[in-house]
């Protein structure tokens, strides 16, 4: 299965590469193919596609006094679990450090210890004068996009004045805008107006983040991309009225784009209100904190996602895997929700959770492959490598099996450094067989074969995206 249709055919590796994509029955040198070559897996039945990419993870990501608990090896292992052979991850720069440290720094947390390909966005925590200059060598080390953040003043923040100069850079040199749409001045009085009124529970992090700063943010970064001419993508987005921005700038001609993660297509805020548990009271809620946050369902937002997708309004799915324990970690909010930290661990499940999609009539199968693997590896610079089955392509292969079976949960298919699972109790038709992570099979039915160290970096080219 490619983005773009469905055959059968048998595929030819060699060694790291893909050698040829054949005709069911074809021979090599007037030989049987099965007799020709050293391994056969046997897909009868079952869906090929490339190997999964996510382009945004967030392996050991300082946040709130504490660090995102997945590792690049186990993080990158659950990915490898879950069919997904490439991530793309963030490296940090924060305010008043160099750019070059900050990258120095992730490349040394990386190297060795991934079990899939890698690479690196870089994230520009503070926009001055050291940082812009910084930016257009990004280039040269295969880092081709950037993110910023309008959200979190006092720790990635920056603001319109900083965000116009970086897209300067980025209109000249071709980099990638990558936009956290959040109005975070607002919503840190929100957030303070609500902890006064004794409003201290993880439901009220959604509260404080309202849809209408998000919908500001993103009307603003596309306005500024527009002015600028760089082209834009906005990450995590979660309400439809962001997406409605997007749809807006794209029919206007602008080069912007929008993701989504699994979170935003199926929770809610009210399944965080309405969490509970012996363990930890309404502190349960806590599980689904996140940045941008889970939207109301009664607004609608979840179905406006999936028609998104289908529409083309939203480009690509990632997870925006960012994992913490409950236990020490998502507990430092206790009786003050704006002090847990954000994120959900998803690296292991996207392309489960997607192909419910399918399953459900929601997306067709070409699609899936678009959102999870193509479409990101033209958006970040590695298509032709990655993304798609064909000769010369790197050897990264998921064998899917459509009437397999995969439940999700903490001792079930969860291999995430994490003590709870925001997936709990998911059960997923279909199921990942055989994952082969550049000619080598990493995942064999349930089996990992991997070892720590088998994932390179991946220097990235510039977006396909870019007129
Ligand atoms: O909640 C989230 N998304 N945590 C990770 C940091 C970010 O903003 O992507
Ligand atoms: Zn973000
Ligand atoms: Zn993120």
């Amino acid at each position: 299965v490619s983005a773009t249709g469905r055959t059968a055919a048998d595929v030819l590796l060699d060694g790291e590469t893909i050698a040829a994509v054949l005709a069911p029955g074809s021979t090599l040198l007037g030989h049987d193919l099965a007799a020709s070559v050293d391994t056969v897996i046997d897909a009868t039945g079952k869906y090929v596609i490339p190997g999964g990419i996510d382009a945004h993870t967030h392996m050991q990501l300082p946040f709130g006094g504490t660090s995102a608990s997945d590792t690049f090896e186990t993080g990158t292992r659950a990915a490898a679990w879950g069919g997904t052979t490439t991530m793309v991850d963030f490296a940090v720069q924060r305010a008043g450090e160099r750019v070059q440290d900050g990258l120095a720094h992730w490349h040394e947390l990386a190297a060795g210890n991934c079990a899939i390909d890698y690479g690196f966005h870089q994230i520009v925590g503070g926009v001055d004068a050291d940082s812009l200059a910084a930016l257009p060598g990004l280039i040269d080390e295969g880092i081709s996009s950037f993110k910023m953040f309008m959200a979190y003043p006092g720790v990635f923040y920056a603001d319109d004045a900083q965000i116009l100069r970086a897209m300067q850079v980025a209109a000249d040199t071709g980099l990638l805008t990558m936009m956290h749409a959040e109005n975070g001045p607002v919503i840190d009085v929100l957030a303070e107006q609500l902890i006064e009124k004794g409003k201290t529970s993880p439901y009220f992090h959604g509260v404080a983040r309202a849809w209408q700063m998000e919908e500001e943010a993103t009307h603003r970064a596309i306005m500024l991309s527009h002015l600028t001419g760089a082209p834009l993508y906005v990450v995590h987005v979660s309400a439809k009225q962001a997406v409605e921005q997007l749809a807006w700038a794209r029919d206007n001609g602008q080069n912007v784009f929008g993701e989504t993660c699994p979170q935003y297509l199926y929770l809610s805020l009210e399944d965080q209100l309405g969490a509970s548990s012996e363990e930890w009271g309404d502190f349960e809620g806590a599980k689904w904190v996140c940045s941008t946050p889970l939207r109301s369902k009664h607004e609608g937002h979840q179905h406006h996602m999936w028609q998104a997708l289908r529409t083309n309004d939203i480009q690509m799915v990632s997870t925006d895997h960012c994992p913490f324990c409950m236990k020490d970690q998502k507990t430092l909010g206790q009786g003050d929700f704006r002090a847990i930290p954000n994120g959900i661990g998803s690296v292991e499940h996207r392309l489960d959770l997607m192909y419910q999609g399918v399953v459900t009539g929601q997306i067709t199968l070409e699609r899936w492959v678009e959102l999870t693997s193509t479409t990101p590896a033209r958006m970040f610079g590695m298509y032709g490598k990655k993304g798609v089955i064909a000769p010369g392509a790197d050897a990264d292969i998921v064998v899917y099996d459509p009437s397999g079976h995969t439940s999700i949960g903490v001792g079930k298919t969860h291999h995430m450094n994490m003590d709870h699972s925001a997936w709990e109790g998911y059960e997923i038709d279909g199921h990942v067989d055989t994952v082969i992570s550049r000619g080598k099979v990493v995942v064999d039915d349930g089996a990992y074969l991997g070892t720590k160290g088998d994932g390179r970096f991946v220097k990235r080219g510039l977006s396909q995206y870019l007129i």
